[in-house]
């Protein structure tokens, strides 16, 4: 006999339940997991869009959708890359990003602007397999059937190559010192504005077919090196041959005007505090998160991949042994000079991109711009969040900026009206925003001992 214990974990776990209706998979939760709160289910349904159409495109996203969860779009105006201005979606839900990067835009924009150039364009993907025999007699077959893998895609890369893209290059990788029998199919591909991860799946997939069928019907292999496990077909999201730099410069005088510090001082703190992040992990890791926070926000709203996006970044943050940051600064004959080069896969085409209605409102408020466009976009907004943040971290520090904005946060926890907020401003300009203080503060304007006794 099942104790209550059990009884009580069985009728939570639920089998079909993705074929229940919208309102079904909510009441069965609500059942389950919320003590049957007759008020949740008009909260969830408080997040649906009014308009049925919008909200079925969005239910159909993704799976098991019950309603939408809301993360603010910003705007950061002001950016000049390549002596073009953007006015730079960015949906994001952390407070003093979205400032933080326009502050950066302002203060670039008067002198020259950021500097943008994409590097190389190359994605890459693998066919990982498992093989048993000598490397010599795999390579003289792969070498003998590498046009065949061309030429059996050629339906799949037709529309690709129309478009200047297709497959670049295709080689075998001994793995076998790492991992007994372990070799790859290494290919190389150009998706132009696409993000790629179908087209080069779909490659893939069709390559390893093709290997297979051919080590088949070889007449030079013996049974034994006709033996080939395909362990998967997949695309890499580390793209470090996919690079895009971002740089801004100025002479070191205009980097401290109406400051008390001096440029030389502010420059010597800022190639100790990027310094600290190329040797220091610990640093690295909140100096480079910190990049991400502009670079991820811009990412989501143009309907990208940000996980793809920073795991990428931080591969490659890692790519000589130890995680660094992804900046670098330079001071040389009186010049500032500080850059990012990142590796990132964006596509304007394909994916969300047309899908989502936000996603097309960012792609059109950035001009439409194609992949490589948007790609220096964003790398230019993640160096801008990242001087923003190192400008603060070595002059104020980083709370001062913060605080106005966890002020608010506070205050609209608390209920606070439009008039109680400006006077909390004021009263909180000089001081630091403790949560205990603005608490009191709160309830002496209110005349109340304790914020229970507010009335909403
Ligand atoms: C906070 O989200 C990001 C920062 O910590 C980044 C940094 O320290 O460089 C401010």
């Amino acid at each position: 006999m099942p104790d209550n214990h059990d009884k009580m974990t069985d009728s939570k776990i639920i089998k079909g339940f993705s074929k229940l209706s919208k309102e079904a998979k909510m009441e069965w939760i609500i059942k389950e997991y919320l003590n049957n709160d007759a008020e949740a289910i008009d909260f969830l349904k408080s997040y649906w869009h009014p308009d049925k159409d919008k909200q079925k495109l969005h239910d159909e996203f993704i799976e098991n959708t019950i309603t939408n969860f809301y993360i603010p779009f910003g705007v950061a105006p002001n950016f000049k890359i390549n002596d073009k201005v953007y006015c730079v979606p960015m949906a994001i839900e952390e407070s003093s990003v979205v400032a933080a990067s326009a502050k950066s835009a302002s203060f670039w924009l008067q002198r020259g602007g950021f500097k943008a150039q994409v590097l190389s364009t190359i994605k890459i993907g693998h066919v990982h397999f498992a093989w048993y025999g000598k490397y010599e007699r795999l390579k003289a077959f792969f070498d003998k059937v590498k046009h065949k893998l061309f030429e059996g895609t050629e339906e799949l890369t037709a529309n690709m190559r129309a478009r200047g893209g297709g497959i670049l290059d295709i080689e075998l990788v001994n793995k076998s010192d790492l991992e007994p029998n372990y070799y790859q199919l290494m290919a190389k591909f150009e998706t132009c504005d696409s993000m790629g991860a179908n087209f080069i799946n779909s490659c893939l997939e069709e390559f390893s077919k093709i290997f297979q069928a051919e080590m088949e019907v070889d007449d030079e292999l013996n049974s034994d090196e006709k033996r080939i496990q395909v362990i998967m077909c997949i695309l890499s999201n580390y793209t470090p041959e996919c690079i895009v730099r971002s740089e801004v410069s100025c002479p070191i005088e205009q980097l401290t005007e109406g400051t008390d510090i001096t440029p030389e001082k502010f420059c010597e703190k800022f190639e100790q505090a990027i310094h600290v992040a190329q040797i220091e992990p610990y640093r690295a890791t909140t100096h480079n998160k910190g990049i991400f926070n502009g670079i991820d926000s811009v990412v989501i709203a143009t309907g990208n991949d940000f996980r793809a996006v920073e795991a990428c970044g931080h591969t490659y943050a890692a790519r000589d042994g130890q995680y660094r940051s992804l900046t670098n600064v330079e001071v040389k004959d009186g010049i500032f000079r500080f850059w990012i080069d990142i590796p990132m896969a964006l596509g304007t085409v394909g994916g969300l991109t047309k899908l989502h209605p936000m996603v097309s409102f960012a792609h059109k408020l950035l001009g439409n711009p194609n992949a490589e466009e948007l790609m220096m976009i964003t790398a230019t907004v993640g160096l801008a969040q990242n001087f923003g943040a190192i400008r603060s971290l070595v002059t104020t520090g980083i709370q001062k900026g913060h605080m106005k904005m966890h002020l608010l946060n506070i205050l609209n926890q608390l209920g606070a009206t439009e008039e109680e907020k400006t006077q909390a401003a004021i009263y909180f300009q000089d001081k630091v925003v403790a949560h205990k203080d603005v608490v009191n503060y709160f309830c002496s304007l209110r005349g109340i001992e304790s914020p229970d006794k507010v009335k909403k």
